[in-house]
């Protein structure tokens, strides 16, 4: 059998090239030629580990480092091995060097469709543990830019200011959330937009309250540019707030010019996934998440 390594993609047009002649094997979805895919591959927030043979890559994981409300993570965005080296390991140690290299975050995170056993078992033989949950992925994709009103609400959306306006956000799940501060910092890092909807139009006001929020997070894979949404809180019955924020987050990512909005809705919260479909997001597949810490010495 010949032999294959692993190593950090360097960033030259060669290697984007072998990326993108996997990428056609395996999913066959990605829409950029070569010199665009080096300039995504370049972007800071990207971390791209390469199997290789004889000075060929023959399989590649794309990590996307994102720093939203609950801390710096690293997607495992995009896995995949060329169909002529597989069941070799190759995944399993391409995922292994990822969580030994991933330095200065908090959590890695990968997300599998069930019916897809040979990327579960690398995930799992590489120290990855499933959630329990499963969620349902929902996509909105953008035809045209031109700006739709938002939905009736009776108050107001804006971006997240204000040691106030933060600390009502952390009030609508103090167990999902990290203190006041911490929200208020992470909201204001480069990529990361939280929206509030409110009928309190002093957001200095100590009494403020946030009916709903949602926390986008701007990505440009190997497949697409778009917003993600993270995470959609409303307090019991502001569905309407709900919507009219999730439909914001449509608006905010025609104004970017971007091409979808995406949302991992958990298959239990039924108003979610009813919002986002209500706000014309279409249902796809369902997935697992998988987690790891980084760890210098993963098995
Ligand atoms: C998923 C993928 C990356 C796995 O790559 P790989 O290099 O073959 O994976 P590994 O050799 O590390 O195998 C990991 C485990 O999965 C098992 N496995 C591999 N292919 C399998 C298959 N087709 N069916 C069932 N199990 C399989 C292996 O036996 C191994 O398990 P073990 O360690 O218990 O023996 C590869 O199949 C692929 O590129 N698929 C298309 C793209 C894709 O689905 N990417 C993942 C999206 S999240």
């Amino acid at each position: 059998m010949e032999r294959w390594s692993i190593r950090p993609y360097a960033g030259t047009l060669a290697e984007a090239r072998g990326i993108l002649a996997v990428e056609q094997r395996t999913f066959g979805e990605c829409p950029y030629a070569p010199e665009e895919l080096q300039a995504r591959l370049g972007a800071p927030e990207s971390h791209v580990v390469l199997a290789e043979a004889a000075g060929q890559v023959i399989g590649f994981v794309a990590g996307l480092r994102t720093a939203g409300l609950c801390g710096p993570r690293l997607e495992a965005d995009l896995l995949a091995v060329d169909p002529s080296w597989q069941r070799q390991g190759i995944a399993t140690a391409l995922l292994t060097a990822l969580r030994r290299t991933a330095g200065g975050v908090q959590a890695l995170r990968g997300v599998v469709r069930p019916d897809n056993p040979a990327s579960e078992r690398a995930f799992a033989r590489a120290g990855f543990q499933p959630s329990a949950e499963t969620y349902g992925l929902m996509i909105y994709r953008i035809l045209g830019f031109v700006p739709r009103p938002l939905p009736a609400w009776s108050g107001e959306v804006r971006p997240l200011a204000g040691a106030h306006e933060a600390a009502a956000l952390a009030a609508l799940a103090p167990e999902a959330l990290p203190p006041a501060g911490d929200i208020l910092a992470a909201a204001q890092r480069p990529g990361v937009t939280v929206l509030v909807a409110t009928k309190t139009p002093d957001r200095s006001a100590e009494t403020c309250q946030v009916s709903a929020a949602v926390e986008l997070l701007e990505v440009h894979t190997l497949l697409y540019s778009g917003l993600w949404l993270e995470r959609a809180l409303a307090a019991r019955g502001q569905v309407a707030a709900l919507r009219t924020l999730i439909a914001a987050a449509v608006e905010e990512a025609k104004r970017r010019e971007l091409d979808e909005v995406g949302c991992l809705a958990p298959r239990a919260d039924r108003r979610l996934r009813e919002a986002l479909r209500g706000e014309g997001f279409v249902p796809l597949d369902c997935y697992r998440a998988w987690l790891a810490a980084p760890c210098e010495t993963a098995p």
